[in-house]
């Protein structure tokens, strides 16, 4: 639990301080703070460099009983994501230590040259994200969460920033959830399953509930996302979330991609290319937990959430390359490869979507493509929109966030790499180059005249080694980029 506590230093008794020093400037105000600080810097093992620590025991000016200090780097370097990150680190450090109550000196914003609750925001992202750990399925935790979190601000401060702890906590409980259900294994989120676990979730916070079943989808003709979930002994479903608060004004739908797992479908993927594939449902765990998200912070945007969740399995009643299928939206698709399924289930969200809620900004999450991994790497998702002002809002929170975007062209011309000889259009480009551009141009045929944005998460929705904030596993990449993009919007 992290907390927001102006005390003064001199009267409370503490347990643990974690202090973050600056190598060349002083960042905080504090006298007794900053004697400590000096010290720790005539310290030959201790030069504030990113990842240096030293901890003193019994300091009796501050009552602690040990205050940890840890190297931020240079004034120049510091921003954001490394105070985020340093929280993070800082956390599991204490974690490992078997601590309990930690407190955190947070430093003078006007030092940092940093908005004061953009700060306190990011320290407390690093802390709450840093404190989870993926253990659901060990029966020894080594890591035992710390119970209380407290940052230590000046008096003065204090009352500018009061809302910032609980909005930090609802958003990062999001991308929590988001993270254990995308680390869960596939054998325990068939689509069945996976679509009981979002439904409970998001009624217990109020919000509006559909699911749309194998009957209702063969009734309603979603001709595409059907044939991926042929093979699948598990059924599939579309799920509706909405969260309508009372005068909203402009709707705003989120559409994630929810395969639980990508073997291939009978163009089968290699052992390799299988592995991770647990987590082809990214985008569907994202947007569940966005909605909810927004349902717990009372937003006042009106948010629809549309998540089709499939299992893409090779069996005798599985989809064959080459099978034609009719889409919701009436367009035919000749299936030239199974595995380039996400686009099917995504295509039929979509057109239901535009149909039936007219949304004034439509936004699709999937881990997409392997080619955008190629092309942006393993940190940075991929954005496709004609839309530039919504390229650049969603760029903007993805920078302030550190859920990093980039920009990627939708070419008009590569469309004709879609073409098929016999349906409208083919899931299979005709080339491998610019896979992920194709990806999304096939998409945009299915957007309608709806305002629109593509972000290819296929790079950053997993992490395959932990880092400072987050574990090995699901990321929760996207849901602190879209409450941030709600607000902005
Ligand atoms: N789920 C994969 C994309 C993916 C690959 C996500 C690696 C995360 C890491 C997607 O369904 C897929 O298989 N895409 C194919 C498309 C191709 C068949 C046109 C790909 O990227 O190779
Ligand atoms: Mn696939
Ligand atoms: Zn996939």
């Amino acid at each position: 639990m992290i907390s927001l506590k102006a005390v003064d230093l001199k009267t409370q008794k503490i347990e643990t301080l974690v202090v973050p020093v600056c190598a060349d400037k002083k960042i905080h105000e504090d006298r007794a703070l900053n004697a400590i600080i000096q010290m720790a810097l005539k310290l030959k093992e201790f030069k504030a460099d990113k990842g240096d620590r030293v901890t003193f025991y019994d300091v009796k000016a501050l009552r602690a009983d040990r205050v940890v200090c840890f190297g931020l780097g240079k004034l120049k370097q510091i921003d954001l994501e490394v105070l985020r990150s340093f929280c993070g680190s800082a956390i599991d450090n204490c974690i490992q230590a078997n601590l309990e109550t930690i407190w955190v000196a947070v430093p003078a914003a006007v030092k940092l040259k940093i908005e004061a609750p953009d700060m306190v925001e990011a320290m407390m992202e690093g802390a709450c994200l840093g404190n989870h750990t993926f253990d659901r399925y060990k029966k020894e935790k080594k890591r035992k969460p710390l119970k209380h979190i407290n940052f230590l601000v000046k008096p003065q401060a204090a009352g500018k920033l009061r809302t910032i702890a609980s909005r930090v906590r609802t958003v990062c409980a999001g991308t929590i959830l988001a993270r254990e259900w995308i680390s869960m294994p596939s054998n325990e989120k068939t689509p069945e399953r996976f679509t009981r676990s979002i439904v409970s979730q998001a009624r217990k916070y109020g919000l509006k509930t559909r699911v749309l079943r194998e009957k209702e989808l063969k009734q309603n003709k979603f001709g595409a996302l059907l044939a991926v979930a042929a093979g699948s002994r598990s059924k599939p479903s579309l799920v509706m979330l909405e969260h309508k608060p009372p005068k909203a004004k402009k709707t705003l739908a989120l559409v994630g991609k929810g395969v639980t797992f990508d073997s291939g479908g009978l163009n089968i993927k290699t052992g390799g290319g299988m592995a991770g594939m647990k987590a082809d449902m990214s985008g569907a765990a994202v947007v569940a937990a966005t909605l909810i998200t927004q349902a717990r912070l009372k937003s006042k945007t009106h948010v629809i959430g549309a998540i089709p969740i499939v299992e893409n399995m090779p069996s005798g009643e599985a989809t064959r390359p080459g099978d034609i299928v009719r889409s919701y939206a009436g367009k035919t698709i000749e299936i030239g490869n199974t595995d380039a399924e996400g686009r099917l289930i995504l295509i039929d969200a979509m057109a239901y979507v535009v149909k039936k809620h007219k949304p004034k900004i439509m936004i699709d999450l999937a881990t997409l493509t392997g080619a955008c991994v190629v092309a942006l790497g393993e940190r940075i998702a991929g954005v496709f929109t004609a839309d530039d002002r919504l390229a650049d809002a969603i760029q903007a929170s993805g920078t302030k966030t550190f859920e990093r975007c980039w920009p990627m062209p939708l070419p008009q011309d590569y469309k004709e790499l879609l073409k098929s000889d016999f349906a409208d259009l083919n899931n299979m480009p005709s080339t491998r180059w610019g896979g992920a551009i194709t990806a999304a141009l096939f998409l945009s045929e299915f957007s309608g005249d709806t305002r629109w944005a593509h972000i290819d998460i296929a790079g950053p929705a997993y992490n395959k080694k932990g880092n400072t904030y987050c574990g090995p596993g699901g990321t929760g990449f996207g849901v602190r980029l879209l409450c941030d993009l709600i607000q902005q919007l």
